[in-house]
């Protein structure tokens, strides 16, 4: 079906390839099973392409996630290369990825598996099936705005300085990135800033309202501000479909929604860019969740989160939406029989290792098959 289509996969440092390994397992099923099948190539990122290539990125594993139709990234870092100069940090190599790629919305899913809703800091009704999608605007506002920077003013006072700057067209595209998402879920955008008392926030309110009534009136809009918003996760956050906000708020905000949900082993994500010429949007997935250098090697890591990755790759970058249901649900469906790595653990589940769950996810998937 997608046999056509290109896809780079980054295993990157620490649990990175052990939890890749099981998404290449979930791929190989796919491609026999239901014949969707990828042109995968491999490519090295982070501190393992900087003890080959002597750079965290090489300029020909750029040039093919640019080429590639979606890139798969597993996570980079480590104690290993802590003390290496800034530009060559394996950090600096997904930063570069995002920035010549030019993902500019990041999107950061909050699902509750109801066999994992106790392992929620809220109560299970509170949170069991939640399914929320935030949209985090990602290449501008107050991280990237100038003038920035700390001065020393005439009497020796010293003072720092952020600007948050944001454009018509930077807000539009995110914008409509939540609204065409929202089309493929439950149709409702809560847009979120502080236009009481920001004017970019005034204006992202004003530009976000204009796209709706010109093109998305089939979805329902609504306005909050980001302190409201923050409340409204902890006290009632199955009220929400897609949340879109800017890039500050949105870093809070979606690291808040992902606690609802236990663990950072489950937590998948996506970055998108701008469409090219022939039409092909850019995208990223990855786990939420870093290199884990303490259970590296061990067998133990939760390869859900890039497993639930993939997920959204084949939904969002190849609208193979039934197979991502597929796979979403054969999640749920081991979650359910009580399979669990030891980041997730309840009492009474059965504790298996990485291989373990990609056995169980499989199995799962034979089943619905
Ligand atoms: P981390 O996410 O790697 O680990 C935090 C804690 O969660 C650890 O106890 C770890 O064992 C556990 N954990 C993480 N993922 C897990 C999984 N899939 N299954 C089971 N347990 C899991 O964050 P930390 O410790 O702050 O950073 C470690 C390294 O990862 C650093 O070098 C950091 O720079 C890098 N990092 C990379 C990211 C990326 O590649 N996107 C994101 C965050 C950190
Ligand atoms: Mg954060």
């Amino acid at each position: 079906m997608a046999a056509n289509k290109k896809l780079l996969i980054l295993a990157g440092d620490g649990i990175g390839p052990e939890v890749m390994r099981q998404v290449e397992r979930v791929l190989d099923w796919y491609a026999k099973r239901r014949a969707v099948s990828f042109g995968v190539n491999h490519g090295l990122v982070g501190g393992c392409s900087y003890d080959k290539h002597g750079t965290p990125l090489t300029d020909e594993t750029m040039g093919e996630a640019m080429e590639a139709d979606a890139v798969l990234l597993g996570a980079v870092g480590g104690p290993k290369w802590d003390s290496l100069p800034f530009e060559k940090k394996p950090e600096r190599g997904l930063l570069r990825l995002r920035k010549d790629m030019e993902l500019f919305a990041n999107l950061r899913p909050a699902i509750v598996f109801g066999p994992l809703a106790d392992a929620s800091s809220l109560k299970r009704e509170l949170v069991d099936g939640l399914d929320i999608m935030i949209v985090r605007e990602l290449t501008g506002g107050v991280y990237f705005g100038k003038p920035r920077g700390i001065e020393t003013l005439p009497d020796g006072t010293r003072r720092g300085i952020n600007t948050q700057v944001y454009t018509t067209p930077e807000i539009q595209r995110v914008a409509r990135v939540a609204f065409d998402l929202a089309r493929l879920r439950g149709r409702k955008v809560c847009s979120v800033e502080k236009a009481n008392v920001m004017e970019s926030g005034v204006l992202w309110r004003e530009e976000v309202q204009k796209l709706h009534d010109a093109d998305y009136k089939d979805v329902e809009l609504s306005h909050m501000y980001a302190d409201n918003c923050a409340m409204q996760l902890v006290r009632q956050p199955k009220q929400f479909d897609v949340i879109v906000t800017d890039n500050l708020f949105g870093d809070l905000l979606s690291d808040c929604a992902a606690m609802l949900t236990g663990s950072l082993g489950m937590l998948p994500s996506a970055s998108l860019g701008a469409a090219d010429a022939r039409g092909r949007r850019r995208a990223l997935y990855e786990p939420v969740h870093g290199s884990a250098p303490d259970i590296a090697g061990k067998d133990l890591a939760n390869p859900l989160a890039t497993i639930l990755s993939l997920a959204m790759m084949l939904r969002y970058s190849f609208a193979l939406g039934a197979d991502a249901d597929l796979l979403e649900k054969a999640v749920s469906n081991a979650l359910g029989a009580g399979i669990r790595t030891g980041d997730i653990m309840t009492p009474g589940a059965t504790k298996v290792s990485t291989a373990g769950m990609g056995d169980a996810v499989l199995k799962e998937l034979d089943k619905l098959a």
